[in-house]
């Protein structure tokens, strides 16, 4: 495990945040002064991604991925994933387009990977410390009670599965085997946690603050939720044997 944490590349996933994208980038780089910033826009149609582009012709900094058409959440992040492995970073974060993450917290992220030691850090909506505002009740029930499925059904020790505010050490992501994952919507943050647990890597929550945006629209749908329902209903099933991490964290002993 390379014990550098040098090079930090934060993915940015954009789907019509032509509002909210100049401040993220803009309040990200001023708190973050060393970061480099991937934003991966799936052709948005109120124009991100030119507006991205204009930008990043500015500051060598900030990078645009263009993607042909909206195809979701997971394969926007992988997509990223593959670029910054690519570039070789040493930490892969990832940050929401709508500032409901505080980019002024990312430095906490980075500080837990490094001292604690963790292969993932998750900024956490549900640990004590961790508030969301502006939610709806039924918003709110509906993202406590997704994590409580997941953490039941994947018996994952993680309060902040779906959360989308993460620093992942870059090696650790290049061994989970990302080519086989198909989830689309947000379930693609659950999917990533119990990989990442289940082949023996440490998570570690860290306390935020997470806002409800106030300009552009969510893209939350019922199809994402019911997707998220099926698969980590159907992964739980399939792999109740708590095994699997304890097999890994042999295996990889005896690699070392
Ligand atoms: N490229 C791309 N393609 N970006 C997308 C897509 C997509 O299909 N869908 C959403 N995004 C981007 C949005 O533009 C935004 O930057 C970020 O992903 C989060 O999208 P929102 O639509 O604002 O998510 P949310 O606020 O409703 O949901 C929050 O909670 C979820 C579960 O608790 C987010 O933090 C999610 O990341 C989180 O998983
Ligand atoms: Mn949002």
């Amino acid at each position: 495990m390379s014990e550098s944490l040098e090079r930090v590349l934060v993915v940015i996933p954009t789907f019509d945040e032509i509002e909210n994208l100049e401040s993220i980038l803009a309040r990200t780089r001023a708190a973050n002064p060393a970061v480099d910033i991937l934003v991966v826009d799936d052709s948005s149609p109120d124009g991100t991604g030119e507006l991205a582009d204009r930008v990043a012709v500015g500051d060598e900094r900030i990078h645009v991925l263009h993607r042909a058409e909206k195809v979701g959440l997971g394969p926007a992040y992988l997509a990223g994933f593959a670029w910054g492995l690519d570039r070789e970073y040493d930490v892969l974060a990832e940050m929401d387009a709508d500032g409901s993450h505080a980019p002024e917290q990312l430095p906490d992220l980075l500080h837990a990977l490094s001292e604690a030691e963790a292969d993932l850090v998750i900024g956490s909506r549900y640990v004590p410390g961790g508030e969301v505002r502006g939610w709806a009740t039924w918003r709110l029930l509906l993202s406590r009670g997704g994590n409580r499925y997941a953490r039941t059904m994947l018996r994952l020790p993680v309060h902040d599965a779906t959360g989308g505010f993460r620093a992942y050490r870059a090696d650790v992501v290049g061994e989970l085997h990302l080519d086989d994952i198909s989830s689309a919507g947000y379930c693609f943050q659950v999917d990533m946690a119990w990989r990442t647990w289940r082949a023996g890597y440490d998570i570690v929550e860290v306390p935020i603050a997470f806002t409800e945006r106030t300009l552009g629209r969510s893209k939350m749908s019922a199809s994402i939720v019911g997707e998220a329902l099926v698969r980590v209903g159907w992964w739980g099933l399939r792999n109740r044997s708590r095994g699997a991490r304890a097999l890994a964290i042999a295996s990889r002993r005896e690699r070392s």
